[in-house]
């Protein structure tokens, strides 16, 4: 039993791996696009959530939380799409992306860790916590941006 849980068990972290690695990238602009594309979704749902935390959109609870549950997913596979190679084309991202990545990776996991605690703090229904969670995720993205992101 308790082996047949553990197969079970690896059998859907395999799974996990390989939908949030998203290797599957033809050419190396396939794997622009991607990232562009998530990144593009992460700029639309963080802006709905920051019109809400600003006061220039009345606050719903209801569409912060399905807003920034889509924010944490998206955000949980997109850097996937940094693959080595992809640092030429029709791309913004600089080439210390592949040389830091130690950095780059770790300015990733920071946003993933923000986002999750935003996701968090919209479903409570509570405008202020969000408020709270939501300034230290915009400033993880603006950080990376600063380092990784050509003008
Ligand atoms: C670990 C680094 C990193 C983090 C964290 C990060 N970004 Fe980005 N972002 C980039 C890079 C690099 C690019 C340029 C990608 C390219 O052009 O290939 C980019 C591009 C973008 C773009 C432009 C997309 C386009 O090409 O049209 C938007 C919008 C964006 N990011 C929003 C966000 C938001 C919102 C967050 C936080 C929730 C965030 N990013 C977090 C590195 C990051």
């Amino acid at each position: 039993m308790k082996l047949a849980a553990t197969f079970a068990a690896s059998g859907a972290a395999l799974l996990l791996a390989t939908a949030a690695s998203a290797q599957s990238f033809q050419k190396p602009e396939d794997a622009i696009k991607y990232r562009r594309s998530a990144m593009t979704l992460m700029g639309a749902h963080m802006g709905v959530l920051g019109a809400m935390a600003n006061g220039r959109v009345p606050f719903d609870a209801q569409v912060a939380s399905r807003n920034a549950d889509v924010l944490a997913l998206v955000t949980q596979l997109q850097f996937a799409g940094f693959v080595p190679g992809s640092d030429k084309g029709e791309t913004r991202a600089k080439p210390e992306i592949w040389t830091e990545s130690a950095k780059f990776k770790a300015a990733a996991e920071k946003t993933q860790d923000a986002v999750a605690k935003l996701a968090a703090a919209a479903k409570s229904g509570n405008l202020d916590t969000m408020k709270a969670a939501f300034g230290p995720a915009a400033q993880s993205c603006k950080a990376c941006h600063d380092d990784f992101r050509k003008e």
